[in-house]
């Protein structure tokens, strides 16, 4: 049988608010670059997100991962921290970033990479979709 790297994806999701507002800009300013994204009172997203690892497969398991465990390192790090939240106000690891889809991807990258720490499969790539239509992937910083 042929060896190599095997990606493994897990799909998880996840409810919160936020709105896109840059606190170095005005009022007219901010509502004018992000629109209704930066209605006072926010808004909300169904978010999906795709967290996909790389490894060889263990010879006594099959696995690069067991799911369940990645699931629970998701849990842990991302979704127990961010579901049903505001995003600019309740996350800790948002704090002083705009809420972007590109920055909530980076940083559950960084919260996945330390979750990651131990295990046999390294993190390949963070796929959000903030819509069906919206979606960023990181690929982690080089
Ligand atoms: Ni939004």
């Amino acid at each position: 049988m042929s060896q190599g790297i095997v990606y493994v994806t897990r799909r998880e999701r996840f409810n919160a608010a936020h709105k896109l507002w840059n606190p170095g800009w005005d009022d007219t300013k901010n509502l004018a670059v992000f629109g209704k994204c930066a209605n006072p009172n926010w808004h909300g997203h169904n978010y999906e997100l795709f967290v996909t690892v790389k490894g060889i497969p263990d010879p006594d398991t099959g696995y690069c991962i067991d799911l369940k465990v990645l699931s629970e390192i998701i849990e842990e790090k991302v979704i127990s921290q961010m579901d049903h939240k505001n995003l600019n106000l309740d996350v800790p690891f948002m704090t002083g970033k705009l809420t972007s889809c590109e920055n909530v991807a980076i940083a559950i990258w960084d919260q996945l990479a330390e979750g990651l720490k131990g295990q046999s499969c390294q993190l390949h790539a963070v796929k959000v979709y903030e819509t069906e239509n919206s979606i960023v992937e990181y690929f982690g910083g080089h």
